[in-house]
């Protein structure tokens, strides 16, 4: 049944003053999306409005570092504040630069197969999924090899935290040990540097006093954070998409040429982001013939989105061969994913390494035993 593009519901997460809107179709999701000069990613910047954030930061703010979610990060800013902080790390994130880091991904995925290869039998998540992307993101940015457990543990309690007002505290405290962990990163790498991506950034600030204390610590919570929870997603979901669709894992498993188109159709239907937003509009807005008020939020609803049979022929059907495929999955806009050059080369080495040396490879468990986890925005497996 078709429910219209846009629906408004109670309010999951914001204030009650307002309406908070779910947006299901791709020409409104667009539209809302591109429209900076209607809608802010900073509800702050609308007259009297309190920050969604504010709960969760007024209780870790004492003497607590800034983190992506509480300080000044890329993500929650707009127009000329959002560009310049983008610009300063958009370079590490080429699709040319990621062609450089190929060789080394191709590695790491290597190296993460070898060990279990022998066994007989693995946890796809845990051995694989997880470990490749926050290698790769740990060893750009310089963070030492032993840390990478503890990035882990926090990132993902703060995942699945986000968005329910109940684990507030636990976020908080988590952010906290984030932000204190990443200060005292930026304060060795001050002393040491490198050529890690850390150290330019820190190199950056001292030309040209580009980057304040709290923005460099916003931005490196943020691109470790970023960097790994949804690519270890679309590896691990789309994994079990693959298994739960044994013809398009045989088609893929003959041809693996195809991956690319794959990764592509695994991230449109049922990639890692859920949700994109929330965005708040600037003013009153009509679309589609609803009345969105100023203050009013909007969640876009990508995995909706990315089914609209207006866009894809058998949307719900899972089409490794899709030629045409231009889904929601990194966003769209001005914040559209900054890591997706990165994300397509991990999961492109991923399921090729992965099929090309296990071709036998098989669920161990029934599929309905495999534990999903959702928050508001995103779905993962925490083993497989
Ligand atoms: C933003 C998804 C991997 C860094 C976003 C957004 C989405 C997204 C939907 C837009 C958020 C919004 O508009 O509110 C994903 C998915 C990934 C992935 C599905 C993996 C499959 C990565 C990686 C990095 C990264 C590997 C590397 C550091 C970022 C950053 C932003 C962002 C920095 C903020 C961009 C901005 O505000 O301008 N991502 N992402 N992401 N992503 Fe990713």
């Amino acid at each position: 049944r078709d429910i219209g593009p846009i629906i408004p519901i109670s309010n999951p997460i914001g204030d009650t003053d307002n309406q908070t809107w779910i947006v299901v179709h791709m020409e409104e999701a667009v539209q809302i999306l591109k429209n900076a000069k209607q809608f802010t990613v900073d509800p702050t910047s609308i007259e009297e409005k309190e920050n969604f954030r504010d709960k969760i930061n007024s209780k870790e703010k004492s003497s607590a570092p800034d983190t992506f979610f509480t300080g000044k990060s890329m993500l929650f800013l707009d127009g000329l504040d959002h560009r310049r902080l983008r610009m300063l790390v958009s370079k590490a994130f080429t699709p040319r630069y990621m062609e450089g880091l190929r060789p080394r991904v191709q590695e790491i995925a290597d190296e993460l197969l070898d060990k279990v290869h022998s066994k007989g039998e693995m946890d796809l998540v845990k051995d694989y999924a997880y470990p490749l992307p926050i290698n790769v993101i740990s060893e750009m940015l310089g963070v030492p090899y032993e840390d990478r457990e503890k990035l882990k543990d926090w990132s993902s309690a703060i995942a699945t935290g986000l968005g329910w007002g109940k684990q507030d505290a636990t976020v908080a405290k988590n952010l906290q040990e984030f932000g204190e962990y990443t200060k005292q990163l930026v304060e060795r790498k001050r002393m040491n540097p490198s050529d890690d991506l850390i150290s330019q950034l820190i190199a950056i600030e001292a030309e040209g006093d580009r980057l304040d204390e709290s923005e460099l610590i916003s931005m490196i919570t943020l691109l470790i954070f970023a960097g790994h929870e949804t690519t270890s997603n679309l590896i691990a979901t789309g994994s079990m998409m693959l298994f739960e669709n044994p013809k398009q894992l045989e088609l893929l498993k003959k041809d693996l040429r195809l991956i690319p188109s794959a990764v592509e159709e695994l991230l449109r239907y049922n990639g890692p982001s859920t949700a994109v937003g929330p965005r708040f509009a600037k003013e009153d807005v009509e679309i589609s013939g609803n009345k969105i008020k100023k203050g009013d939020m909007v969640l876009v609803m990508v995995k909706a989105a990315n089914r609209d049979e207006k866009i894809f022929t058998d949307s719900e059907d899972l089409d490794i061969t899709r030629k045409i495929n231009q889904h929601l999955a990194f966003g769209h806009g001005m914040h559209m994913c900054l890591g997706s050059p990165l994300a397509r080369l991990e999961g492109e080495i991923a399921f090729t390494s992965l099929l090309r040396r296990m071709p036998n490879l098989s669920l161990k468990i029934p599929k309905e035993k495999v534990e999903w986890q959702f928050n508001l925005s995103s779905q993962s497996i925490d083993s497989l």
